[in-house]
């Protein structure tokens, strides 16, 4: 811009970037779950805020988890049951499910946070076992009498990686055996509004160790109960994206979910992340069909 205020050509290329950034995408158009938690700087960082007491944002607080484990102890009388954690990043409940006396398997496609988890299992090394792999497309663990996934993270899923993760944890389960999962409720997505920030090395350098603007864009799909948070992460020489989809559920949506892939809901709400009401979200315990 002149020192006139005038605009000049100069002005057109960055409002067409701008533009760029901004349109809305298509509804699951790109899945970048392994780059949000593998890419190594953002593992590290992951790995940081599964840890961090203060804030719970990659896994719930020490007291929540506990009481969680107490809950599904008592429901399911984890000793001498195989349990397989879907998505179970650095241990924190497979963990204290192998203390229950369980034998249990932690799945999880970052190589970071299985590795601290391995490291630092204090269980019986037969009764807990670790691996690296990703629960869409590897191998999980068959004649499980439970799998859980937990922290929301079926929401993540389009309705296509939806129904292929439903079919794994079918293939998991022994024919009695329990799905326990949450997810984000539908009362949650009213509290979310569309919007757009700039911020100059956000969130104490989290995106990146490098100098960066990231926009952050917030959409909504409101006939589909889906949100989007996505981040544009702008270094010198390189731009790329991270897309944080969430689908919401109702009681009536997770249970149709469920009953297209091959399972029957036994309940919903209550039990754990009661404490996370607030927060929106329930858990579900379904069996196979
Ligand atoms: C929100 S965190 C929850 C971690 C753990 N369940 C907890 O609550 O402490 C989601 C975890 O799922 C893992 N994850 C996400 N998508 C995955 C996939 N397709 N395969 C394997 N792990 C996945 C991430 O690496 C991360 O550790």
């Amino acid at each position: 811009m002149h020192a006139s205020g005038k605009v000049t050509a100069k002005m057109k290329p960055l409002f067409e970037e701008l533009s760029n950034i901004h349109q809305k995408p298509e509804l699951f158009s790109a899945y970048t779950a392994e780059t949000l938690w593998t890419e190594p700087h953002l593992a590290q960082q992951m790995l940081q805020t599964h840890l961090d007491q203060n804030t719970p944002l990659a896994s719930r607080t020490l007291p929540v988890i506990d009481q969680t484990v107490e809950w599904l102890d008592d429901r399911f009388s984890l000793n001498g049951k195989r349990v397989c954690d879907l998505g179970c990043g650095p241990g924190l409940y497979a963990e204290r499910y192998a203390q229950c006396g369980a034998i249990v398997e932690g799945l999880d496609f970052s190589a970071n946070s299985i590795a601290y988890a391995i490291e630092n299992a204090t269980a019986d090394r037969g009764s807990l076992s670790f691996r690296q792999a990703n629960y869409l497309t590897d191998e999980v663990p068959a004649e499980q009498d439970l799998v859980t996934l937990i922290y929301c993270d079926f929401c993540p899923l389009s309705p296509v990686q939806r129904s292929t993760l439903l079919e794994k944890v079918r293939r998991s389960l022994a024919p009695d055996g329990a799905f326990v999962f949450d997810v984000h409720s539908t009362k949650a997505l009213q509290e979310i509004s569309e919007g757009t920030v700039l911020a100059r090395n956000p969130m104490n350098g989290f995106w990146s160790a490098n100098d960066c603007y990231v926009f952050q864009s917030t959409w909504i799909y409101a006939p589909d109960a889906v949100s989007l948070d996505l981040f544009t992460i702008i270094e010198q020489g390189k731009t790329w994206r991270v897309y944080n989809w969430l689908q919401h559920f109702s009681p009536e949506s997770i249970e149709a979910d469920l009953h297209a892939g091959g399972f029957t809901v036994e309940s919903i709400g209550g039990g754990f992340g009661a404490s996370d009401e607030t927060a929106g979200t329930f858990s579900v315990v379904a069996r196979p069909s």
